[in-house]
């Protein structure tokens, strides 16, 4: 399906932060671009935010200063929705208001030419809902960009039940000419980024309710361990409580109360307080002048005479880490065996989603010390570690000892099932695999969401095929068993590439 060319002009509608992103990119794509926005004045300020915005750009040299005239020409803020009949695509980015949308969406519809594509940039209303009274559905499709939409590559292409495939596609293509990552979405609730993603927050905020460690341990674990941009506690803070409790609330409504998306009261309880993050001034964190970012925490420098890690048996993912210790100068010494790893008085071993005093217990082993997943345990800075109540302090002295002979800070935090970078990586690969199950996107679309709309080092299908289906599905085996509920039931596709020994990939 070939893009829209520049000689078809877009419209936007709303020119707030989003509205005034997107006419910006549609701008700098080259086409022409109506802005409208129900407050007097308030498409010109867009109009003018986009100019601040870029002569930064030309300020530093990295765009000149006739194409940024030729690309505000190309701007027009316009008062009436009658000015914008010649345009082949419109945007609307107005309030988040069913309704309301759908009132803008009649009036569109009457002043529009019969081939226009009308597009809603909505993050969480059915797409099939807005169409529900259109007089043509089929020419209505969700066209989601991340804030702010310059910068941010994704964006979900969502397919209401009525959306014709022709629409789509031509959306879906615009949107690449623009130099964006489209991924075609079906409408369902939370679409793919803010449904997939909700564990990442989820299971932070639960660690921390339980005590696990505190959040600027969780914050560096998730980054320096789990490749993340940032922890959930900094991004939270930047998002702003409110927005992301709204969304995680209207995700949990929107799929009948299903626990695996229950909101967290510790985030409820900022929201409550008014800490709503970064624009508040106070969220996890403190953000006012003067104020310092806690440090997370980090075990003193351990000495061990140990000088030999013995290695039984195949260590899994744990390899990668073997290899560095080796390259650090601890010897090797390879034997048969169940895959742990043993240093001095510890034992260690890679989560399994069990607690390490349950695991302890079941494998009589009381000096077990359990390692969390690193996305890269050639290049993580920082690991977390469990230890079992039955082990020794000998051995956590020892595990530390060991890890920090290769330059990684260990952080340990209490005993609790599938530490935190592997039951974050192993609830999002479950959360994808059934949005992968439910038709809602495929599967390298919602990877590719989640690396272009989030960041995330990996997408989690993807990872999970790294680490292997059958490691993510013991962990969410034991964690449902550890916690009794719902919330970690394997998914349906992972249970079974699980069982044919295959990945999402192969
Ligand atoms: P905003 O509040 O910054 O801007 C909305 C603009 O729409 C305002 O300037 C308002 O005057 C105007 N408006 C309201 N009703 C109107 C109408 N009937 N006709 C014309 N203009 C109208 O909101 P924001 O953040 O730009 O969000 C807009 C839409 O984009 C919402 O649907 C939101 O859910 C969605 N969205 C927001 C994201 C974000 O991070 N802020 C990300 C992705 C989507």
């Amino acid at each position: 399906m070939q893009p829209m060319t520049t000689h078809t002009p877009i419209a936007v509608i709303g020119a707030g932060a989003m509205g005034s992103g997107i006419a910006q990119v549609a701008a700098q794509a080259g086409h022409q671009v109506f802005l409208l926005d129900q407050r007097d004045g308030a498409a010109e300020a867009g109009r003018q935010s986009i100019a601040k915005q870029l002569q930064r750009r030309v300020d530093k040299g990295k765009m000149d200063q006739q194409a940024l005239d030729a690309l505000l020409a190309r701007i027009k803020p316009i008062e009436m929705l009658s000015e914008l009949a010649e345009a082949g695509l419109v945007i609307e980015a107005i309030i988040e208001d069913l309704d309301i949308k759908r009132s803008l969406l009649a009036d569109l519809e009457e002043v529009c030419s019969d081939n226009a594509i009308l597009a809603t940039n909505t993050s969480s209303i059915s797409v099939t809902a807005l169409g529900a009274n259109m007089k043509h559905p089929g020419r209505l499709v969700g066209m989601h960009f991340f804030n702010p939409a310059p910068l941010m590559a994704l964006v979900e292409v969502i397919k209401g039940l009525a959306t014709s495939d022709e629409v789509a596609q031509r959306v879906y293509a615009t949107a690449a000419q623009w130099g964006k990552k489209p991924v075609t979405a079906t409408s369902t609730p939370g679409f793919i980024v803010n449904r997939v993603a909700r564990p990442f927050y989820a299971e932070s905020l639960r660690l921390l309710q339980e005590q696990a460690t505190d959040s600027a341990t969780l914050d560096a674990i998730v980054r320096e361990a789990g490749g993340f941009r940032m922890g959930a506690f900094e991004l939270t803070d930047l998002i702003g409580h409110d927005v992301n409790y709204a969304v995680t609330s209207s995700v949990f409504n929107s799929y009948y109360q299903d626990t695996r998306f229950l909101p967290s009261l510790v985030q409820k309880e900022l929201v409550e307080a008014g800490r709503l993050g970064r624009k508040s001034g106070q969220g996890f964190y403190n953000y006012a002048e003067g104020a310092q970012k806690p440090e997370p925490a980090t075990a003193a420098a351990a000495s061990c005479e140990a000088g030999t890690l013995i290695v039984e048996g195949n260590p899994g993912p744990l390899a990668e880490l073997v290899t560095r210790l080796s390259e650090s100068g601890v010897k090797i010494i390879e034997r048969d065996g169940p895959g742990r790893l043993y240093f001095g008085d510890a034992v260690l071993a890679l989560t399994d989603g069990r607690m390490a005093s349950e695991r302890a217990s079941a494998e009589a082993c009381n000096n077990l010390i359990l390692l969390d997943l690193a996305f890269d345990y050639a290049k993580a800075s920082r690991l977390a570690i469990a230890t079992a109540d039955q082990a020794s302090s000998q051995a956590t002295n020892d595990a530390c000892a060991l890890l920090q002979k290769a330059g990684i800070a260990v952080s340990q935090i209490e005993d609790r099932p599938g530490l935190v970078v592997m039951r974050t990586v192993a609830t999002l690969a479950n959360e994808a695999a059934d949005a992968a199950l439910h038709g809602v996107a495929s599967v390298s679309d919602i990877d590719l969401a989640m690396k272009a709309g989030l960041n995330y080092p990996e997408g989690p299908l993807r990872w999970s095929d790294n680490l292997g289906s059958s490691l993510l599905h013991t962990v969410l085996t034991h964690l449902q068993q550890s916690y009794g509920e719902d919330r970690y039931r394997p998914a349906l596709l992972l249970r079974k590439n699980r069982f044919a020994e295959k990945g999402f990939y192969s």
